[in-house]
């Protein structure tokens, strides 16, 4: 039996392209005896719906919360846009985030020096850019109840969603983004709406408790909407940004075009660890979507997915050496020229989606 078990959701559009390029990393590190994964995969998304009329299955669901870490690329697409809500791509995401209880969603937005030029922010804003946005990811706005739309009956519709964080929530997200903070920057911003949410309010209390146990680390409160605005001014003022599901969802959209593109992007959510074996639950994907309007073209940029992979050697198998060689690797196909169509500059090589996998990995032969 191998040591380590993946289960592979390649899901729609781009997601099962730039998946390839991860299997056939896997299958090197395999072979080069750096690893010794098993893989497994399922459907997800809007795959999944046209096979079973679901967006995930319950047989896949527990493939996942089985395996030692979830590889998840992308779902969604205009040929779902009518399924019925319940069953809509996106569904498989969020009940994989919530049933594998993965609440903290680490996105990191670093700015490789061969890009600087590529963001639509002025090069010397952006080189050396490096921030982690910790996004509360099982709880908030995205899954609170009441969560309806009812017809009033006088030809008006009335829809609610629900904010909704409990102490233990915010609690342990902080301590994640505080513990990171340690190994970084030493620094934390959080970002709420404290001054028009009731949730916010609790949010900056409890993190201005956990912090009293993180002396080392500096905190620093920041108003949601002030952070998107100083994310585009002075987006280095940054170490690590911790915030609630909805405000991290459009905060990490911000600070990954900071980057140069959303193609570059990696994620990963972790759960708690188990009180037994110390095991995390863990997913990682891109941050970006199917695109699927570049879909099957073979152009897609296979950058953010490797790194997730990469994401996966560091926080659930503890091999930092080979997960920052593949970081290495990309860097250095970046600083050769080589660039996909999203993040293509002139005197750079505009190569698709297979070239670039296989760039990277021709690095890491080396
Ligand atoms: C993300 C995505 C998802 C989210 C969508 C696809 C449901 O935007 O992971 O950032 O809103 O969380
Ligand atoms: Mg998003």
């Amino acid at each position: 039996m191998a040591t380590h078990s993946l289960f592979l959701l390649p899901g729609d559009g781009i997601g099962t392209e730039i998946m390839v390029e991860v299997e056939k990393l896997i299958a090197w590190t395999n072979a080069e005896g750096l690893t010794d994964f098993s893989t497994d995969s399922g459907l997800a998304g809007g795959a999944a719906y046209d096979a079973h009329g679901v967006a995930i299955t319950d047989e896949d669901v527990a493939k996942a919360k089985a395996a030692d870490a979830v590889i998840f690329g992308a779902v969604g697409g205009p040929k779902w846009d009518n399924v019925p809500y319940e069953h809509r791509p996106e569904a498989a995401l969020l009940r994989l985030r919530k049933e594998l209880a993965v609440f903290a969603n680490l996105r990191p937005a670093i700015c490789y020096p061969a890009l600087a030029s590529a963001s639509s922010l002025k090069k010397e804003l952006v080189e050396g850019l490096d921030i982690l946005i910790v996004r509360e990811l099982t709880g908030g706005v995205y899954f609170g109840e009441p969560k309806t739309i009812t017809d009033l009956g006088n030809g008006q519709k009335r829809a609610i969603d629900t904010q909704v964080y409990e102490t233990y929530e915010i609690d342990r997200i902080a301590r994640v983004a505080f513990d990171l903070a340690r190994t970084r920057g030493g620094k934390v911003h959080s970002a709420d709406k404290k001054n028009v949410m009731k949730s916010g309010v609790l949010w900056d209390e409890v993190v201005r408790n956990v912090a009293k146990d993180y002396a080392d680390v500096e905190l620093h409160h920041i108003l949601a909407d002030n952070a998107a605005m100083q994310l585009v001014r002075t987006p280095k003022q940054f170490d690590v940004m911790v915030t609630d599901n909805l405000f991290g969802d459009i905060l990490s959209d911000v600070a990954a075009m900071l980057t140069g593109s959303l193609g570059m992007l990696p994620s990963a959510s972790l759960g708690a660890p188990d009180p037994v074996t110390g095991k995390r639950k863990a997913f990682y994907e891109p941050v970006h979507g199917s695109a699927p309007d570049i879909a099957g073209k073979g152009i897609a940029n296979p950058i953010a997915m490797i790194a997730s992979f990469a994401m996966a050697l560091r926080y659930s198998f503890n091999m930092i050496e080979l997960a920052t060689q593949v970081e290495n690797a990309i860097s250095a196909v970046l600083s050769d020229g080589l660039r996909t169509g999203d993040i293509a500059q002139d005197n750079c090589k505009t190569v698709g989606t297979e070239e670039m996998g296989a760039a990277i990995l021709a690095k890491l032969k080396r």
